[in-house]
């Protein structure tokens, strides 16, 4: 245990402390967002400073806490891209073996897809592979339980850093540029848009989805749930999978020991039995 003294050790403790948990990679820019999301629960316990915060959340053995501080910086937490070869194997590999070079309709679902980064991602693989121009008909479904997140994903507009991870390329392509009052904001062209289908849907009630899906990405959010609701979970999931569709999960996020008609192809890659 050890004693943190200024504000960089504290973001330092924050990153590690959110890696040992979620597996999840911040960088110390995102110092801003780590500062507003725990500003909340340092106000809750009446902590002057983040490293206050930190000092308690390091000495205080208050594991209800840490959970609070995991949640608290991870709830919406995503990127463009993340987990990348997710999407590599859905271009090179899923949709060709399902569709067997045939045009016919593809369909995906990002059942948990936070503020859009998730479905855009995949948006940007299909388009490159299964080209619109060349008559393939790709679509995205993409919901989530929060509407504040999902507004955010409907209107496709990231701030300069949080498309770092896109190459060049992808950008000039896929975005429209921000002028004025938008200066530094992206947007997603609405080619990429269009094809989207935004729409709130808690995954652990009744699931009021009418289509079926060569793919469903499901990633990082079976975390939050227990073992009993997650095998509830997937095997709904699995209802809306075509004969042979994929499932796929967060990288820290096991399938193991759930009784549900999947087979595992390596860890977070499952298909349909
Ligand atoms: C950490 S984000 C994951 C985003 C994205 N799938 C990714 O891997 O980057 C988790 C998302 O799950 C959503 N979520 C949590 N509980 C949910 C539920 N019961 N039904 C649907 N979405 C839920 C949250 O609103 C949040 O946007």
């Amino acid at each position: 245990m050890r004693r943190i003294s200024d504000d960089q050790q504290a973001i330092e403790f924050v990153i590690s402390l959110i890696y040992e948990r979620a597996h999840i990679r911040l960088q110390p820019c995102k110092e801003s967002l780590i500062r507003a999301r725990l500003g909340k629960r340092q106000r809750a316990l009446a902590l002057p400073t983040l490293v206050d915060y930190c000092n308690y959340l390091e000495t205080g053995n208050d594991e209800q806490e840490l959970t609070h501080a995991v949640d608290a910086l991870t709830t919406n937490f995503t990127h463009f891209l993340r987990e990348e070869d997710h999407f590599r194997f859905l271009a090179e590999r899923a949709i060709p073996d399902m569709t067997g070079g045939t045009r016919q309709p593809i369909r995906v679902w990002s059942a948990a897809c936070a503020t859009g980064e998730e479905p855009y991602s995949i948006a940007f693989y299909l388009e490159e592979s299964f080209p619109s121009i060349s008559g393939w008909d790709w679509r995205v479904l993409a919901t989530d339980i929060s509407t504040k997140a999902l507004g955010k994903a409907t209107q496709g507009v990231y701030a300069g850093d949080r498309i770092e991870a896109i190459p060049n390329a992808w950008l000039r392509k896929y975005f429209k540029r921000g002028f004025g009052d938008a200066d530094g904001y992206y947007q997603v062209k609405s080619q990429i848009r269009e094809r989207i289908n935004f729409r709130q849907q808690n995954l652990l009630g009744q699931l009021t989805i009418q289509d079926k899906f060569q793919v469903i990405f499901c990633r990082n959010v079976m975390i939050y749930f227990d073992r009993e609701t997650q095998e509830k979970l997937v095997r709904q999931l699995c209802r809306f999978l075509v004969p042979g569709g994929y499932l796929l999960t967060g990288h820290s996020e096991s399938l193991t020991g759930l009784s549900v008609p999947l087979r595992c192809l390596r860890p977070s890659y499952y298909q349909l039995a």
